[in-house]
């Protein structure tokens, strides 16, 4: 039998333990989170009019003329000037979204437009069409006057729904008018809210109940070179006046290579806080520490010159926690959120390695640690545990008494069931662990063949039983990267696929889940013959017991064979008599789900009954089962 030490806890598990680990890849914030449907809606790509295209009944009818402002407005510089030459025949502009916009029945859409007008009589309506042009919705004509800019808004509602809709913005009248930030919103935004995020997507981050949500990436952070690197003070305050980069993710290992992905920062360092608060999770924002990404370039900032990095990542947490009467705190309230955040969390750097990491990693601690020593700082450790870069950052910040060490392993389904034991026997007097990101690949890392199938969510599910055993050292751990767009992405595996209108768990997800859901409070011991299962007899098991008088097992079974388990529940209190039983399982490892079936993996509940503090189970082949037991 499986024997379980219900009263005996052997470690606590933090409430952080199971988190998101977010980053813009994939179009993960525009075209995806951040609700926005009009791709370039400021005119600041590196070609001025991606993603729109002019319409004009005859030649003549009216110009198009891309202005810049940049020594007045560097942040937003360029708008376009529209002139109408006759007020016969159509004019105006045609915006693809981000592969399209998707758009749904009855549901109402708000526009909203910066404009002013130097001549003439321009009004300005909206119509969203599908791909045949017929047209889905239309405002009323928005009469621009004046020559001071202002922000105009209107609202309709879509008659029919559409996964790839278009927007045209037609211009009418005679004269001359200039137009910057078209955007178009649907009403039902998570919460509601203006410049809001897609619901169905954080919904699904909010069914997973995360410990924490790590912001904004990954490699983003970093930047392919310094200048394009993450600042987070340009994704803050009014989304006008936030500064469009190009993404860094744009078209390497792209799967539709096209020079189009940029960030808006409309979803910015504000609203990662605003969400991570609202799922219950704590807020974990990763910071450049001076160097860009070094998979792409060597580029690093001089050491005598990384006091404005260091401020960021002070006024970061002012602006975070501070008092509303500082600069930063203020600033936090006027965005509506006068309450501090919370933070405790804050990472300096994602990937890096070398020397030059930990020269200005010392950097970076003392200053913060002097100003505000409860923060927990998180440091990466590099690629990969298989790496020699990885293991002279692990030696040298252990000795640093760095606080928390980001551990990242992208690696083949049999590296996870074969580490289930890693943290085992780890040294427990250093640093905690954060398995900052993980996933298991099923042809080879970085792979656009890389499937989201069973046999890398169930691998994975292993490799958690171990995390989970060892939750004093490991308090933290997200699978990475979290989101994809079907037709825009860059990475793949993924946790979280989409398409305009519908969104999917994978496997994976399910798994992330299931521990995130069932996560306990204590760590108690499940042994066969007094021993771990850690991948003996293909089976591999954690148990937790939690404050709300639960035990809750977890089972993964590898094999193609159903294994039968009497289980004893060791323990002097009393148990109900049945346990609930969830289970993942299919006999085929190639599984996936996907827009069209997307709950071929998903958790199946069933009972079992317990006697004498015993149940029986039959741990089917290929399956992760948690049995929850309520005491
Ligand atoms: O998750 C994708 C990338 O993998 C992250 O940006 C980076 O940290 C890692 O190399």
């Amino acid at each position: 039998p499986l024997v379980v030490k219900a009263d005996k806890p052997t470690a606590a598990i933090q409430p952080t333990m199971w988190g998101i680990f977010f980053e813009d890849i994939n179009l993960a914030a525009d075209g995806g989170l951040y609700a926005e449907l009009v791709k370039n809606r400021s005119f600041e790509f590196a070609s001025p009019l991606m993603g729109w295209t002019i319409q004009q009944a005859s030649p003549g009818t009216g110009n198009i003329l891309v202005t810049n402002r940049l020594e007045t407005d560097s942040a937003n510089p360029r708008y376009i000037r529209v002139t109408r030459n006759t007020a016969k025949g159509k004019f105006g502009l045609t915006n693809e979204g981000f592969r399209g916009m998707g758009i749904k029945q009855n549901e109402q859409y708000n526009f909203t437009v910066w404009a002013k007008s130097e001549t003439g009589n321009i009004e300005l309506h909206v119509q969203l069409v599908d791909s045949t042009g017929r047209a889905l919705g239309e405002s009323q004509p928005i009469n621009i006057s004046g020559n001071n800019w202002q922000q105009y808004k209107t609202s309709f509602t879509a008659t029919a729904t559409e996964l790839k809709a278009r927007m045209n913005v037609w211009f009418e009248g005679e004269g001359v008018a200039d137009i910057d930030m078209l955007s178009l919103f649907p009403q039902h935004t998570w919460k509601q809210r203006p410049n809001g995020l897609r619901a169905d997507l954080v919904q699904l981050l909010a069914d997973m109940k995360p410990g924490f949500l790590r912001f904004p990436g990954g490699c983003i952070v970093e930047g392919r070179e310094l200048a394009t690197r993450y600042q987070w003070k340009k994704t803050v305050g009014p989304v006008e006046d936030r500064q469009v980069i190009v993404n860094r993710w744009n078209t390497e290992f792209a799967h539709r290579p096209t020079p189009d992905y940029f960030q808006s920062f409309g979803l910015g360092f504000f609203e990662y806080f605003q969400v991570a608060e609202d799922i219950g999770a704590t807020p974990l924002p990763i910071l450049n520490c001076g160097m860009a990404c070094q998979f792409n370039s060597a580029e690093v900032v001089d050491t005598t010159q990384l006091d404005p990095y260091i401020q960021d990542a002070l006024d970061l947490i002012e602006f975070a926690n501070g008092d509303v009467s500082t600069k930063w705190g203020h600033l936090r309230e006027v965005m509506g959120h006068p309450d501090p955040f919370n933070l405790k969390l804050l990472g300096i750097g994602n990937e890096q390695w070398g020397p030059q990491y930990v020269e200005r990693y010392k950097i970076f601690t003392k200053a913060i640690k002097y100003k505000y020593p409860e923060i927990q700082l998180v440091n990466s450790v590099g690629p990969s545990p298989d790496d020699e870069r990885f293991h002279y950052l692990n030696d040298t910040l252990r000795k640093l008494n760095a606080d928390i060490l980001d551990e990242h392993y992208y690696s083949s389904p049999s590296w996870f069931q074969n580490n289930a034991n890693r943290y085992d026997d780890y040294d427990r007097n250093g640093p905690k662990i954060f398995a900052g990101e993980y996933a298991a690949q099923s042809v080879a890392t970085v792979s656009p063949l890389n499937k989201n199938n069973w046999l890398c969510a169930l691998s994975e599910a292993a490799f958690m039983t171990g995390l989970e055993r060892n939750a004093d050292i490991v308090q933290m751990a997200s699978y990475a990267p979290l989101f994809a767009h079907v037709e825009g992405w860059q990475w793949t595996p993924d946790l979280i696929w989409f398409d305009n209108l519908n969104s999917f768990g994978t496997p994976n997800y399910y798994v992330q889940k299931l521990f995130a859901n069932n996560k306990g409070d204590n760590v108690v011991a499940i042994t066969s013959d007094n021993k771990t299962l850690k991948g003996s007899d293909s089976l591999y098991a954690s148990a937790v017991t939690s404050t709300a008088n639960e035990v809750i097992l977890k089972i993964v079974n590898t094999s193609s064979r159903s294994i039968s388990k009497q289980i004893s529940i060791d323990t002097k209190r009393k148990l109900a008599a049945k346990a609930t039983v969830t289970t993942l399982q299919s006999n085929d490892l190639n599984t996936v789900n996907s827009i069209e079936s997307p709950k071929d993996i998903s958790p199946l509940v069933s009972e079992a009954e317990i006697k004498s503090r015993q149940l029986n189970l039959v741990l089917h082949p290929y399956s992760f089962t948690v049995i929850h037991i309520k005491m």
